[in-house]
């Protein structure tokens, strides 16, 4: 077993363990992939400062996300298909999730189902869901997320059209994956990752067949998923669907200080600044960048989260330095995942919490709820000054 040290170990074995086709999939941005990058690259930008001779004894990383206990400001980001990176793989995460203490979300357009998830958890886990056309579906997946004891929902606000990847078209991506001879050439030397795969009966979106209209078995899926996504969604849809669910609601995917602002007055719990990871609008700008204006805005209406780019616990403080109050990450905890099942996730959490818990320190901080812009070096117009 190789020694790992950093969430890039994770990602080198992931690599070697998963179907290009699937590796691709997560890996990848819209089009020019510029935002993408940016989301990493631009954290590089900021800077920490050195303190000493504070007393750095007794450090908790612990705080709350809409009112729950985490044991850092970090929640595992919902990701469609995840089981198909690793058998069972939303089980798994969710499990790991639960003992290290973070929220797991689980995607609409996971492999496995709600139920599946709560029937192998103890804990809530939050739900995603997107804003869907089908009002009938949204109810039923709402009345069982509820039924499941979801602890809040998180819906997608940035996926009324979808972001082109390139890679995925050419890769013919789909669940179940539309087979070339050179995605099974390549699944034939994956023989770990195919083993697993056999075992498991859950191989297809477990929210969707079998629950929504028209969908019954697999092959009527990816008609399904082309006609689904609401296009027309406005600010009194999104309210309704806050109203439809009751609970805690999360939005995910705002971008701007006039969308956040509009949010906050709705009632949302927390928001999420995110570009999607890069995956929907390629050209916008970083969520790390984003993030400042927007808590300035409404960070004292409603909690303001982050993600998008986090590949390290730094990553997180500079993000909670900047004033959010939580983040979320996608592709760090799915690396771990597709590399060694649910052990790479706890892997990867831990390696997080480690690389926070001692930038922290260095940084004169014993509580990651006394983090606050003072321990960073932001270039000049890191935020602002674009036109
Ligand atoms: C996603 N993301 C996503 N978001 C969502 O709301 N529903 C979903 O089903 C998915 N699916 C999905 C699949 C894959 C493979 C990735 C990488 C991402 C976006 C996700 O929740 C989160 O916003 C990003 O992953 C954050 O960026 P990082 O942490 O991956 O850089």
């Amino acid at each position: 077993m190789p020694v790992i040290t950093e969430i890039a170990d994770l990602k080198r074995l992931y690599k070697r363990r998963v179907p290009k086709m699937f590796y691709d999939y997560a890996e990848t941005g819209s089009w020019t992939e510029q935002t993408f990058r940016d989301n990493t690259n631009d954290f590089q930008e900021i800077r920490l400062r050195q303190r000493i001779a504070v007393d750095m004894a007794n450090r908790s990383t612990a705080t709350e996300m809409v009112g729950q206990e985490v044991a850092m400001p970090l929640a595992l980001a919902p990701v469609g298909l995840t089981g198909m990176q690793n058998a069972d793989g939303e089980i798994k995460a969710a499990r790991a999730a639960e003992k290290f203490g973070v929220p797991f979300c689980l995607s609409t357009m996971s492999i496995c189902s709600i139920e599946d998830v709560a029937a192998h958890t103890s804990k809530p886990f939050w739900f995603q869901v997107y804003t869907l056309k089908d009002d009938d579906f949204m109810r039923r997946l709402m009345d069982r997320a509820h039924a499941a004891n979801c602890s809040a929902i998180v819906i997608t606000v940035d996926l009324q059209v979808l972001g082109q990847r390139h890679k995925d078209l050419k890769n013919g991506l789909s669940a179940p994956p539309k087979l070339t001879p050179a995605s099974i050439a390549n699944m034939m030397t994956k023989v770990p990752w195919g083993l697993e795969m056999l075992q498991t009966k859950r191989r297809f979106f477990g929210n969707i067949v079998g629950h929504a209209q028209g969908v019954s078995d697999p092959s009527s899926l990816s008609s399904w998923t082309a006609e689904a996504f609401d296009p027309s969604l406005n600010w009194e849809r999104i309210k309704e669907l806050m109203d439809m669910w009751g609970g805690k609601v999360i939005l995910k995917g705002i971008m701007e200080v006039d969308d956040a602002v509009k949010a906050a007055e709705l009632g949302a719990d927390a928001i999420i600044v995110s570009n999607h990871g890069g995956r929907q609008l390629d050209g916008a700008l970083s969520s790390i960048r984003a993030l400042e204006p927007i808590v300035k805005a409404v960070g004292d209406k409603t909690e303001v989260w982050m993600d998008s780019g986090i590949r390290t616990g730094q990553d997180v403080l500079k993000a909670v330095a900047l004033g959010a109050k939580g983040t979320m990450s996608g592709r760090a905890w799915l690396y771990g995942l597709g590399a060694m099942g649910e052990q790479g996730v706890t892997k990867a959490l831990e390696v997080i919490h480690r690389e926070l818990d001692l930038s922290m320190a260095f940084c004169g901080r014993r509580n990651i709820k006394d983090v606050d812009r003072d321990i960073l070096l932001v270039p000049k117009g890191f935020s602002g000054e674009w036109g």
